[in-house]
């Protein structure tokens, strides 16, 4: 019997991990993976200083630079379960990349420095999990060490982000000298012992409360009084609160010594919520025992320098995925054969026989599929587009080699479509000198960098003076590209933007003429 796509995706749990970068996302997925079994030591997803990397960093500007740049994703049982953790990168200038992964997760694990508490990028990434009413679960990590008090920190998440915190485990011990944590489900206490650099589980037992009062001392007894403390307070787990965004579940432990962690998996099984029909760009929920459907999230090109392929991921939303069955591309209406289907585990491929909703594929030499596009099988449907985030950072890019012009247009439309850049293009001046926007600053590294290395066109980028972009449209652009310090330009699906030298100048034209349409983007 055909097994039943609502039934699997029941099991199914598909996440992404976000922080600020050195808030211990990286650790924390290596023990994810080491809790599931999926590894047997840790340290094998990230080169630690100077140790060579096994999993995830696949460019070579990202082994230099020991920054993850691309996203991964890793598939693995645990408790019965299929969990599909997304990796996002962590630096800000890939801040967009991070959105589009979200776009396909259902939910999302917050991860804190609890000596650090909440910094830039984790407010603009829990923004975006805010904008796409994604479920957070909070981990306040590093308490092996010294930071700030936890109930600090739970009045930061309620006061900065509006968020309500509500403690399911809590620490006994002060950062510094954590010594286990209590689950306020239950009041049993764990304690930890340590194992060496966190490579293997970290021993648990759990202890008795009277047992603990006498073992643990002033430590127990504080973290009693806390306890009632947080009793009192009300912000108990409360699942419906968190699954409506409005409440986030909060646990406490080191990713780095493996407290805290198993706990923490346990709530992305149990209070995660599984793939549930997503709605179409008319707002009607696909169901999930619909045929098969999906979208494109992410597009990766020549992630192994053997072989130079382009991967789309695919997060599927409704049926049964079989490889070699042949779909439809929604945007062209045209036919895609799936023979080369493969999930990725870091740099290693495998071929994916079947996936259902909450998976995600990825299809190898998808020539012709754009971020966003849908595919579908029988019955059709059209997901909708992932936004765009707005560009803070203007270049001008310039072929330095006149006679590899041809090879610049080239790698220029794919970097475009694969999304590491924003290409912007003069309706009239074409492809000749065409505007390159992005978020931050090393989009443009990565761009120079692989239009050099893997299209054989070194280019300069020049810069520009502007600094602001706002979507406009037809009607109003000849007006705005009259008007002095502004252009308008054309990005490849057609959407128009212009682009402002300041902030008070766009408030100056927004002012002045106030019937021009000058929209935000999102995420600006
Ligand atoms: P990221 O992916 O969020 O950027 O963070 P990552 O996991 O790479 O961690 C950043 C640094 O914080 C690493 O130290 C890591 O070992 C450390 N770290 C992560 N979790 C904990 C924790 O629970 N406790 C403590 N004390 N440290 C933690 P590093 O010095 O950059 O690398 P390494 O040389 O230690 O490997």
């Amino acid at each position: 019997m055909a097994p039943l796509p609502s039934l699997e995706a029941a099991s199914r749990r598909t996440f992404a991990i976000i922080s600020h970068p050195d808030a211990g996302k990286t650790t924390l997925t290596e023990k994810f993976l080491l809790y599931a079994g999926a590894v047997q030591s840790a340290g094998t997803v990230k080169a630690r200083s100077g140790r060579r990397s096994a999993t995830s960093d696949w460019m070579e500007m990202e082994q230099k630079r020991g920054i993850s740049i691309s996203s991964t994703v890793l598939q693995f049982p645990y408790r019965g379960r299929t969990i599909n953790l997304l990796d996002t990168p962590g630096h800000r200038d890939f801040s967009e990349d991070t959105y589009r992964v979200l776009a396909a997760v259902d939910a999302a694990v917050m991860v804190l420095d609890v000596a650090k508490g909440i910094e830039p990028q984790t407010r603009k990434l829990f923004e975006v999990c805010r904008d796409r009413g994604i479920p957070l679960l909070t981990f306040l990590n590093k308490l092996d060490r010294p930071g700030r008090e936890p109930l600090e920190l739970l009045d930061e998440i309620s006061d900065q982000l509006g968020l309500i915190p509500t403690p399911v485990t809590w620490p006994v011990g002060i950062p510094g000298d954590f010594r286990g944590v209590v689950d306020r489900r239950d009041g049993s206490f764990v304690r930890f012992t340590k194992s060496a650099r966190g490579a293997s589980e970290a021993a648990e037992e759990v202890v008795d409360p009277g047992e603990a009062a006498q073992r643990e001392g002033g430590a127990w007894e504080a973290a009693q009084e806390e306890l009632a403390l947080l009793a009192a307070s009300g912000n108990d787990l409360d699942v419906e609160s968190f699954l409506g965004g409005v409440s986030s579940p909060v646990f406490v432990g080191s990713a780095l010594t493996n407290f805290g962690v198993r706990l923490l998996l346990d709530a992305v099984v149990d209070l995660a919520p599984a793939p549930s029909p997503v709605p179409d760009d008319e707002g009607k929920p696909r169901a999930l025992d619909a045929p098969f459907a999906g979208f494109v999230f992410k597009i990766q090109a020549n992630m192994d320098p053997a072989h130079r392929d382009r991967i789309a991921f695919v997060r599927v939303c409704s049926g049964h995925f079989r490889r070699g069955m042949t779909v439809t591309h929604a945007a062209s209406g045209k036919p895609f054969a799936t023979k080369y289907a493969s999930t990725v585990f870091g740099a290693d491929r495998e071929t994916i026989e079947e996936a259902f909703p909450g998976d995600v594929i990825g299809l190898v030499n998808a020539t012709g599929l754009g971020i966003g596009d849908t595919l579908y099988e029988a019955d059709p449907v059209r997901f909708p587009r992932i936004p765009s985030f707005a560009p803070e950072q203007f270049v001008v890019a310039r072929p330095l080699d006149g006679g590899r012009f041809k090879q610049f247009r080239r790698g220029l439309a794919q970097l475009d479509e694969e999304g590491v850049v924003q290409v912007l293009r003069h309706v009239d001046r074409g492809d000749a000198a065409p505007i390159l926007a992005a978020v931050g600053p090393m989009q443009f590294e990565v761009f120079s960098h692989r239009l050099e290395h893997e299209f054989g066109a070194p280019v300069e980028l020049l810069g520009t003076s502007y600094k602001v972009a706002r979507r406009t449209d037809s009607a109003s652009a000849p007006a705005l590209a009259r008007s002095t310090g502004v252009e308008v330009l054309a990005r490849a699906d057609g959407t128009l933007l212009a682009l402002f030298e300041s902030p008070a100048w766009l408030a100056r034209v927004e002012q002045d003429k106030p019937e021009l349409t000058l929209e935000r983007i999102i995420a600006d």
